[in-house]
């Protein structure tokens, strides 16, 4: 039952980040075409525009979301299933919200490109699939390799359940 959930959650991750990955690709295209000088007066987008944004429009809410949705519910069932409770899960989470970040800016940004003369710049194009793709194999690497972390201190505070509440109450001004 493990090695089942545990395929449909490798599966399911791999679509996801495949999706975060080539997905600026698309935005770039889009943004370009949009930026293109259009003929007098017209604001309407041509054949293959329109069909670029569909596409990425149904890649981000038709594929990719769903299958962040599969690998994240799996993924929650792999830890109650082999009782995760080690410092590496903690890495592997944090990688996790970066990913989660990048995803919400992906559906914005496909969002806001389907307007009208909307940019992408190269620079976001980059930094987008850079990141997607360096979180991606921080996240398999931590994985495979589960880390120790038995050198590494981490503050007595961070190991106890329930202490997230009371480190909450120290910065919060009110109660
Ligand atoms: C909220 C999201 C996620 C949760 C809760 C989660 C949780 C887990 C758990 C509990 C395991 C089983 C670990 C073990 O057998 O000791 C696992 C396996 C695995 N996960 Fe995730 N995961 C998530 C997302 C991801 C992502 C985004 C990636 C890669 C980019 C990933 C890659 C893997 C791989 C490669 C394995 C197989 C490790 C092995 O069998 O040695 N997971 N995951």
């Amino acid at each position: 039952m493990i090695a089942f959930v545990k395929l449909i959650h490798i599966a399911a991750v791999a679509i996801w980040v495949g999706g975060l990955i080539a997905l600026p690709a698309c935005h770039r295209r889009l943004g370009q075409l949009q930026a293109r000088p259009r003929v007098q007066g017209g604001h309407e987008m041509d054949a293959s525009e329109q069909r670029l944004r569909d596409a990425a429009r149904f890649a981000y809410v038709a594929i990719v979301s769903p299958a962040a949705f599969v690998a994240v519910t799996t993924g929650i069932v792999l830890i109650f299933q082999g009782g995760v409770v080690d410092p590496w899960f903690a890495v592997k989470l944090a990688f996790i919200v970066v990913l989660v970040v990048a995803h919400s800016l992906a559906g914005q940004t496909t969002a806001r490109l389907s307007g009208k003369g909307s940019a992408y710049p190269a620079w976001r194009y980059v930094g987008a699939t850079g990141l997607a793709g360096a979180i991606t194999l921080a996240t398999v690497a931590v994985s495979l390799s589960k880390p120790s972390l038995d050198g590494v201190s981490i503050p007595p505070a961070l190991r106890e359940p329930g202490a997230l509440k009371t480190i909450v109450e120290r910065v919060i001004p009110w109660r």
